[in-house]
């Protein structure tokens, strides 16, 4: 007879999720800071300014009024789905009803719902890579098998279509685009958008855009949306997004999800038996957070900018570091190749892994190696941050590599 001895004590299915590695490098700088030691953090995926007054206030006001300690609806307030389908119309094009929005706790969340409403068992996702780090488990978690299809630095990390085919098996069911992108800041233009929303139409797939970063794109470019370029893809499209980079409002945990109404009726049920409402007053904020200006927002974004151009010179003017220049959100994304399997102070890195601990331990910067998004030889450096702390955590990086030795 099996008792609880012999039983397996997690899951496998659980069991088998991997950290986020980007949390956990953050965790790790942060309690490093918290016992005095000063590290700079590139690890962060957050706008390091604060979230505006004007939400914050609502926020505030909205505690004291009984009204809003309750549940609300589990799709959202009201209020809330209307102004998420107007904000969509404004800012993508793409028109929807306040039926075809979910509310979800986070853009992560929307991730985590739609491939469990989506995604049968051994049901195929296309992911390209580097992916942000969520994406294969989640699918995983749905019981689903994701398949990386490649992109390559001198492709601007970008799909080519010619060669998309070759992933495809009758088993594939959706494709995962992201566009600015986590973590290489590439963004498709329009007439690659066009040609990919044409090609996932054409092979009856669904597709998941993922529109966090819509907002945080340089160089006169453009976020698009696959189902406004491509209208027959609306039936077959779920966009995922959020306030969290837009606003800088990663703590308060509101994203959503937008979908064809039968489509949003199904994740709504799973998500009443899962989490139910996402904080009533997190909703009153996001309302207004969506219902005023895009100020905020282009003031972050020059600052972006500024230290977009900093962090690109200073990782380039590093001997064996080769950075393209992000076109949209605010990472950088770098081969290290050239820094690895040298000395520093004893240890040879043969990896990227391998290196960021060496980087950490001695130089005391926190980046996330290129292994967490299915790209070792990478590394992703957040630019979310001052430019002078900019200039000195890369500045530390380059006198480790100056201090090492050809091994
Ligand atoms: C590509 C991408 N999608 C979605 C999210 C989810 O954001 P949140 O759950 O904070 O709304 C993130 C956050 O890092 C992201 O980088």
């Amino acid at each position: 007879m099996e008792t609880h001895q012999t039983k397996q004590r997690l899951s496998t299915r659980i069991a088998n999720v991997a950290e986020s590695a980007t949390l956990a490098i953050d965790a790790k700088a942060k309690a490093l800071k918290a016992q005095g030691v000063d590290v700079i953090g590139f690890g962060a995926g957050e706008p390091d300014f604060p979230t505006p007054e004007r939400i914050a206030k609502v926020a505030a006001s909205a505690c004291l009024d009984p009204k809003n300690h309750r549940y609300t609806p589990t799709a959202g307030l009201p209020e809330l789905r209307q102004a998420i389908a107007d904000k969509t119309k404004r800012d993508s094009g793409l028109e929807v009803a306040a039926s075809q929005v979910l509310v979800t706790n986070g853009g992560k969340h929307a991730i985590f719902n739609t491939f469990a409403t989506l995604i049968g068992e051994g049901d195929e996702v296309l992911i390209p890579s580097p992916y942000w780090t969520t994406y294969p488990e989640a699918v995983r978690l749905a019981g689903g098998v994701p398949i990386e299809v490649p992109t390559t630095l001198e492709n601007g990390f970008k799909v080519r279509l010619a060669e998309l085919d070759r992933y495809l098996t009758p088993r594939t069911k959706l494709f995962v685009h992201v566009s600015p992108s986590n973590p290489t800041g590439a963004v498709y233009n329009r007439e690659e958008s066009t040609e990919l929303a044409h090609w996932i139409l054409n092979n009856n797939l669904w597709v998941m855009s993922d529109e966090i970063y819509e907002h945080l794109v340089y160089d006169g470019n453009k976020a698009w949306s696959l189902p406004v370029l491509e209208p027959g893809l609306a039936d077959r499209a779920v966009v995922v997004n959020g306030v969290a980079k837009t606003y800088a409002m990663t703590g308060w945990r509101v994203g959503w999800m937008i979908a064809p109404e039968d489509v949003i009726s199904a994740a709504t049920n799973f998500q009443s038996q899962s989490t139910s409402n996402v904080s009533n007053i997190a909703q009153r904020a996001a309302i207004e957070a969506l219902q005023g200006p895009l100020d905020e927002v282009s003031t972050m974004k020059k600052a972006f900018t500024r230290r977009r151009a900093l962090i690109h010179r200073l990782l380039n003017e590093i001997p064996g570091v080769n950075c393209p220049l992000p076109e949209g959100a605010f990472y950088a994304y770098a081969s290290l190749d050239g820094l690895l399997k040298r000395d520093y102070s004893g240890i040879v890195p043969t990896t990227t892994s391998e290196l960021a601990d060496v980087i950490l331990d001695q130089a005391k910067v926190a980046i996330v190696p290129g292994e967490a998004f299915g790209t070792p030889g990478y590394a992703r450096f957040s630019y979310a941050m001052g430019e002078k702390d900019i200039a000195q955590g890369i500045g530390r990086i380059a006198e480790l590599v100056a201090s090492s030795t050809a091994s």
